[in-house]
């Protein structure tokens, strides 16, 4: 079976083609049209210029993605045998663009659509090829779940393919928007999350004790905005002109507040819901240190689980992930009917 999965929930235009042959997903091309030089001047991405920008690129982003299969171009046949697209969560005005084009492709095709959770999408990036160790067949459950990215900070339990409960999540701001909130406050450029976590490569995580909110809740939940406030009157207290050599030992220290926490409460899931699988998924997941830590934390107490993050390059959105989280979509639920595909920018996972 190939896929062809589509991707608009926010600043990326993405498309992507993969096959699924015997439980295993092949990932035949990934093409990612990424908008972060428009809306860097802004300092964030702004709903109405994203859309613009999708109507624009859909349509030579998905060529591109299937001019990688030769004979698209020599048949009349569909280029694949199902769409995936991403109907929510995301921005309401962009999710639009991808839907009505994967709609119309349905019809013009006459094949199936699925319509496909975005973060769903995240965790299912783990079963794509380029990722260490983790394939369809070694997915044991039950499995936890961490989804960290730009818009969500969620722990989630699966007990089966597509199904997921929530069982904790942000009471604020998500673990990406204070990585970027915090940025900014430092000076650093548009998004904040990869050049913060560039600085604190240089600085010293334990230089400056931050709060890690919620971190004796007894819950999975999450709270970023302490940490915002927090970092902002210390910054309000230092003199200008010692700032630039403290920037490193600061950015690190932020980082650490918002790694231990995530790591100490997926630690705690994975150990309360005897995960066997943990697998973690978003934009923050492209960073270095949660992506050790988590790794150090799980292999040591949580021995029985395995866990497992995607490249970083399919952290961020991409399209492969929508195409492998709609295999299994479309697997349990059938295709979604044309005229009931919309987009909706708080779609729930599925339970
Ligand atoms: O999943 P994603 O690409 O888009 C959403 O669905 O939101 O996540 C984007 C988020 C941004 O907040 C970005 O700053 C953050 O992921 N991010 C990082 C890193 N790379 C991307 N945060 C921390 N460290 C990184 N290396
Ligand atoms: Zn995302």
């Amino acid at each position: 079976m190939t896929i062809l999965g589509i991707e608009t929930s926010c600043d990326e235009t993405a498309a992507a083609l993969v096959q699924v042959e015997r439980g295993r997903f092949r990932l035949v091309r990934n093409v990612v049209s990424s908008q972060i030089d428009i809306h860097k001047e802004y300092g964030g991405v702004v709903p109405e210029v994203a859309a613009r920008t999708h109507v624009v690129r859909i349509i030579p982003v998905i060529a591109k993605a299937l001019r990688s299969q030769k004979r698209v171009a020599r048949s009349q046949k569909p280029p694949c045998d199902l769409i995936a697209i991403t109907a929510g969560p995301g921005l309401m005005s962009s999710l639009s663009v991808g839907v009505d084009t994967a709609r119309a492709l349905g019809y013009a095709w006459n094949i199936p659509v699925v319509a496909t959770n975005h973060l769903a999408g995240h965790l299912y990036a783990n079963l794509l090829p380029s990722v260490r160790g983790c394939q369809f067949s070694n997915f044991k459950f039950p499995c936890v779940g961490l989804i960290v990215s730009g818009g969500h900070t969620e722990i989630v339990l699966m007990k089966a393919h597509g199904r997921f409960d929530l069982i904790g999540e942000t009471q604020d701001d998500a673990a990406g928007e204070a990585f970027d909130k915090i940025a900014t406050m430092l000076g650093l450029s548009y998004p904040g999350g990869p050049a913060l976590s560039a600085l604190a490569e240089r600085g010293d995580p334990a230089a400056f004790d931050f709060p890690r909110g919620m971190e004796h809740s007894g819950d999975f939940n999450f709270s970023f905005s302490g940490l915002k406030t927090s970092v902002l009157y210390f910054l309000q207290k230092q003199k200008a002109s010692a700032l630039p050599r403290m920037l490193p030992d600061i950015a690190a220290s932020v980082q650490a507040a918002i790694v231990e926490v995530i790591v100490q409460k997926t630690v705690r899931a994975a150990r309360e819901y005897d995960a066997r699988t943990v697998l973690v998924g978003g934009g923050v997941a492209a960073n270095r240190a949660l992506r050790s830590s988590l790794r150090r934390a799980i292999s040591s107490q949580v021995p029985e689980a395995s866990c497992h993050v995607p490249a970083a390059a399919l952290c961020t959105d991409n399209a492969a992930m929508i195409a492998v989280a709609g295999y299994f979509t479309h697997h349990r639920s059938g295709a979604t009917p044309l005229h009931h595909l919309r987009a909706d920018p708080h779609l729930p996972l599925p339970r």
